[in-house]
């Protein structure tokens, strides 16, 4: 069909602009603002190719026999969302992780000492998939790490932030980390670029871009998924809120805490900042929060006072499982949903963590060992 067009209302001329249109849809669809800006502004972050990824337990077994593996981050990893393996099948497969999901890398000194603290009630396939990922994630950046499982005791509505508050406690009675990553159990990381470390002054926003949001930030002030801070950030900001039973609003609040308490958020570049989302329905016992918009009008007001220094709960156990600790703690009922009896007298936890002084025994473990001695990178 000859297409040579002699006046503007030719059947063929029109074809051209549906034509054009069509293709405009469809690329803004397809790459949005972001893609056309970054065809028009020459952007020099990294670029990385999510279309092949490595296997993230690529060079695993080099850690821990001589000599010193070179830095071997690889970029995207691949993520297995479906049918993970068991407990005991990922145990197999880290032979170095010790009892309660402990690692130090053998061969050199950290220097980066993380908790990862995931607030936790029956996800147990996604618990299984968030381990097989992260433990080699975390190994092959070299990084002195524990993983902590806070498990809501009983069925009162989930509190994602105040179970946060009992992670950082209990890990911080441990060891004297230097960062604590506050992880969702339905998020793997997609690209080992993406250090599991703290930013010194400032908390660190992980999770930039998610492929439920479409690998971009929802909204500037976004904080939720994975995000870290150091235990000094953490003291700073008051900890987290403890009055959001269920879904929402929390991460908005403690956003607002780190400009409330002068601090800023850093995030890495989008193109490190990848994670993935076990897709799930809606949990039971964590619905909405209706009360959400009406707590983030006051969070200027209550931030001083509601938070780690108003923080009660009782620790009811505290096992030392292979890959994981699992902190089972009672934090209360929601004082929204009427009870049958009086809500349980949730005991008064110990004053803040008095940091203690002995920096990890690092220096009498580091004289013990081997003379090629090298730190970790
Ligand atoms: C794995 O280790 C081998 C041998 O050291 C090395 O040649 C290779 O590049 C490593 N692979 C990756 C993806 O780092
Ligand atoms: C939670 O609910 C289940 C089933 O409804 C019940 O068996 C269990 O005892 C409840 N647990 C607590 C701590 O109340
Ligand atoms: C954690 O420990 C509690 C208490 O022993 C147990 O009921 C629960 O199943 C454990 N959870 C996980 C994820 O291991």
């Amino acid at each position: 069909m000859a297409c040579y067009g002699r006046s503007l209302d030719s059947p063929c001329t029109l074809a051209l602009l549906v034509g054009f249109q069509f293709a405009f849809v469809l690329y803004f669809s397809l790459g949005g603002f972001r893609g056309l800006v970054s065809v028009l502004v020459h952007t020099t972050g990294p670029e990385f190719d999510y279309s092949r990824p490595h296997d993230v337990y690529t060079n695993l077994s080099h850690l821990g026999v001589p000599p010193p593996p070179p830095r071997n981050s690889v970029g995207p990893v691949s993520v297995h969302l479906s049918s993970p393996l068991s407990l005991e099948e990922i145990r197999q497969r880290n032979p170095l992780v010790l009892p309660g999901g402990h690692y130090r890398p053998p061969d050199c000194e950290p220097r980066h000492h993380t908790a990862i603290v995931v607030p936790y009630r029956n996800r147990q396939i996604h618990l299984r998939a968030l381990l097989y990922h992260l433990h080699p994630f975390l190994q092959r950046q070299q990084i002195h790490y524990s993983i902590y499982i806070v498990q809501q005791w009983g069925n009162s509505t989930f509190n994602r932030a105040k179970l946060l508050n009992v992670g950082v406690r209990e890990a911080l009675r441990d060891e004297d980390w230097s960062c604590i990553f506050l992880h969702d159990v339905d998020l793997l990381p997609e690209n080992d670029h993406n250090t599991y470390t703290c930013h010194k002054q400032f908390p660190t926003h992980l999770s930039v871009a998610m492929d439920k949001f479409r690998y971009r930030l929802p909204y500037p002030q976004y904080f939720g998924g994975v995000s870290a801070v150091t235990p000094d950030q953490y003291m700073k900001m008051n900890g987290f809120p403890n009055q959001y039973w269920g879904w929402g609003g929390e991460d908005d609040d403690i956003a607002a805490r780190v400009r409330l308490s002068g601090m800023k958020i850093m995030r890495p570049p989008v193109a490190i900042g990848h994670y993935k989302m076990i897709k799930h329905k809606g949990d039971r016992g964590n619905e909405q929060n209706p009360r959400r918009f009406d707590l983030l009008k006051r969070t200027r007001l209550n931030w001083r006072s509601d938070g780690l220094n108003s923080l009660t709960y009782e620790l009811l156990s505290r096992e030392l499982e292979p890959l994981y600790t699992n902190l089972t703690v009672d934090i209360g009922e929601d004082p929204r949903v009427p009870q049958g009896k009086a809500p349980n007298p949730v005991k008064t936890a110990t004053p803040v963590h008095q940091r203690s002084t002995s920096k990890l025994g690092g220096a009498t473990k580091q004289e013990k060992r081997q003379e090629n001695w090298y730190n970790c990178f």
